[in-house]
């Protein structure tokens, strides 16, 4: 009669191809019962959007249907997100278990419409999801949303994000008048807000918290990676080699920083003509290509050029709810699979690190010890953190 040792023997040649580890250690099987030769368990994905997840479950029943004498089989599917951010005793917002910062060296390359558009992907997927708007000087979220008149309430000194289509959404243009007079504030202050956006909010349970930073390299972004330990951030740069060129920009004063960089999205990749379908690279060709190969990052996605993007944005409907099937739609949903794919790659590097710190094996640690490092529980990416695939 077949055995447990048996079981999962067979599922430890089922590997996760981002993770490139097997599911058993990887602790993916749960509620393993076997009685009489009927088997049941559940396979606990590591995020509802992993591109792999049809994959990995075909391989699992493959891998049970070698077994031979089994009476039965019942198999639960289940996801659950893994902490791609350490979360130390001491660590704020510990109710969040991934922070992706969204950045770009130059302005007007799609920031905000690619941080909504992937939200809302990733929301889909049946994550629970936030997006806080880090643009102070010119917050533009509530516009997209069409929450032009939103505001946020405080309850018990804590901000309580508005909702929108399911999104815990923070932004400065919820105080009423704020977004015209920020351009007079100067860096402590602007700091201080974001400061309070992110720990002082009422953020319920999040998978994922989309952070939508302005261009460049200034005050905003160098707060949100030395406040809190953040998983990643995301570069989103246009073909142009003039915004790739800016682009590195950003990417260097991340890593500088000790923070992870989950890759690169193009966004206005390239024009699909709607009477041929032929793609037409009307910005040139390659630049999200060129930052992945020299930074060895991650390439994550392209998205089209698409007018009806544009018009969403400005009327407060963004694609992922107007046009789920357009092809801009689809391409946002590939890049917030393969963003989840890597939040999902950093959590299991976090937890190599912390096994191999209980057992007394990193007594050095690998965080730079300068004045400009990540904060104290950030994710301690190890220089390979940047360079992976
Ligand atoms: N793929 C796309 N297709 C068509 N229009 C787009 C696309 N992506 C963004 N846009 C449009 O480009 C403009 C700039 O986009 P967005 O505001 O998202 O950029 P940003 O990088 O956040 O800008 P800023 O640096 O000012 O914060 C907007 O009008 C938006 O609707
Ligand atoms: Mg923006």
């Amino acid at each position: 009669m077949v055995g447990i040792d048996q079981v999962l023997e067979k599922l430890s040649t089922v590997i996760d191809p981002d993770l490139k580890k097997d599911i058993v250690s990887m602790g993916m099987i749960k509620d393993l019962e076997l009685n009489d030769g009927a088997l049941k368990f559940t396979l606990e994905l590591t995020t509802p959007a992993c591109p792999f997840n049809v994959e990995i479950e075909d391989d699992v029943r493959k891998a049970i249907a070698d077994i031979s004498d089994l009476k039965n089989f019942e198999l639960k599917v289940t996801a659950k997100v893994m902490e791609g951010r350490s979360l130390d005793d001491d660590t704020s917002m510990k109710t969040v278990k991934n922070i992706i910062g969204v950045a770009s060296g130059k302005g007007g390359v799609g920031k905000s419409t690619v941080s909504l558009n992937l939200a809302l992907a990733l929301q889909q997927t049946g994550a629970k999801v936030g997006l806080l708007d880090a643009d102070i000087y010119g917050p533009s979220i509530p516009l997209m949303l069409g929450m032009k008149d939103g505001s946020m309430q405080v309850e018990e000194n804590k901000l309580q994000p508005a909702d929108s289509h399911g999104l815990k959404v923070v932004s400065f243009g919820f105080f009423a008048d704020q977004s015209n007079q920020a351009a007079i504030y100067r860096g402590p202050i602007i700091s201080g807000i974001l400061k309070q956006f992110l720990v002082d909010t009422a953020w319920t349970d999040l998978d994922y918290l989309i952070v939508d930073l302005p261009p460049g390299t200034g005050d905003i972004p160098l707060t949100l990676a030395q406040t809190i330990p953040i998983t990643g951030i995301l570069v989103i740069t246009t073909p142009q080699d003039v915004a790739s060129h800016v682009a590195v920009k950003a990417v260097s004063m991340f890593e500088k920083l000790n923070v992870p960089i989950l890759g690169v999205v193009e966004n206005m990749s390239h024009f699909i003509c709607p009477n041929c379908d032929d793609k037409h690279y009307i910005f040139g060709e390659g630049g999200g290509l060129k930052i992945s190969e020299q930074f060895k990052i991650p390439f994550l996605g392209e998205i089209p050029l698409n007018a009806g993007i544009m018009s969403g944005s400005d009327s407060g409907k963004p694609i992922m709810i107007t046009n789920p099937d357009s092809p801009s739609a689809v391409a946002f949903r590939k890049s917030a699979k393969n963003i989840a794919a890597q939040c999902s790659i950093q959590a299991a590097k976090l937890q190599e690190e912390m096994k191999a710190e209980s057992s007394g094996d990193s007594s050095e640690s690998t965080e730079k010890e300068t004045t400009e490092s990540a904060p104290k529980a950030a994710a301690k990416p190890t220089p390979e953190s940047t360079t992976q695939n």
